[in-house]
């Protein structure tokens, strides 16, 4: 069954067709990854899944919903989590808490906030540990955020879209700028959230999109010019020209 669909979704800016007529399907339970060159749309394209700009034309379908033009906060409140390009993260407070605040955010307990102390929201409490453990920095737990390493950042951003219990997480491009002893570390971690969450992934790094995905949605000037495993879209011709280059060939 499709978690999340689009139908025809097309986002413009003034002139520029960012996002056109764009129809996907990710299946629930698969990683289904979204490649193209810079400037493809991609990251538009997870824009209008999360709410953040409605779109020019056409639907996005969550678990059989229209969700059409419904405001980013109540998106996030639906399950589709995003993480990455966009920092969320407090550098004073501790991983806990700032994983706590994502936790706590999303649960249905924000009556009495005024008047009771943090320490009160077990739920939130348990919610955000089991998410730093997760990521593999349960024992950070009470260092301040601005003590970790750049990848353990990225560790922490995603520990942040856990913890708000998604069911759509939507990444991107979560190697971005990581060295190749941390890239391998959020490799591991994606390959580990597999199976347990439906995982939209934007990647350019060939050999991660290879690795990992079930299914890959190829990008070029918005449109999407192709579909299919690894292995198709390896061997496809339109592809390679558009965006592989050498690279597969
Ligand atoms: N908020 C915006 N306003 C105007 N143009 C935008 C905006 N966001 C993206 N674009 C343009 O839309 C196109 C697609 O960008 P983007 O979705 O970021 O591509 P990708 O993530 O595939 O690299 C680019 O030409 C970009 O300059
Ligand atoms: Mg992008």
């Amino acid at each position: 069954m499709a978690l999340l669909e689009t139908h025809d979704l097309s986002k413009a800016f003034g002139a520029l067709t960012a996002v056109n007529a764009v129809s996907l399907r990710v299946e629930a339970g698969t990683l289904h990854s979204i490649i193209g060159p810079n400037g493809a749309g991609k990251t538009t394209l997870f824009n209008l899944l999360t709410g953040t700009f409605p779109p020019s034309a056409g639907r996005i379908v969550f678990d059989g919903s229209d969700i059409t033009g419904t405001p980013a906060h109540r998106i996030a409140h639906l399950g589709l989590a995003r993480s990455f390009q966009r920092t969320n993260v407090f550098p004073a407070f501790s991983l806990l808490d700032n994983v706590w605040l994502a936790a706590f955010a999303c649960s249905k307990s924000w009556r009495g906030l005024l008047w009771r102390r943090a320490d009160r929201y077990p739920e939130a409490t348990a919610q955000a540990r089991a998410a730093l453990a997760d990521v593999g920095l349960g024992e950070k737990a009470d260092q301040p955020a601005r003590e970790i390493s750049h990848g353990e950042q990225r560790q922490l951003e995603l520990a942040i879209a856990l913890a708000a219990a998604p069911r759509v997480l939507l990444l991107d491009e979560p190697a971005a700028g990581l060295s190749p002893e941390e890239t391998r570390r959020m490799v591991a971690l994606v390959r580990a959230l597999k199976g347990r969450y439906t995982i939209v992934l934007i990647e350019h790094k060939m050999d991660i999109i290879m690795n990992v995905s079930d299914r890959i949605s190829v990008m070029h000037f918005g449109s999407l010019i192709a579909e299919g495993t690894p292995e198709e879209i390896q061997r496809n011709a339109e592809v390679r020209r558009a965006y592989l280059g050498g690279v597969a060939a």
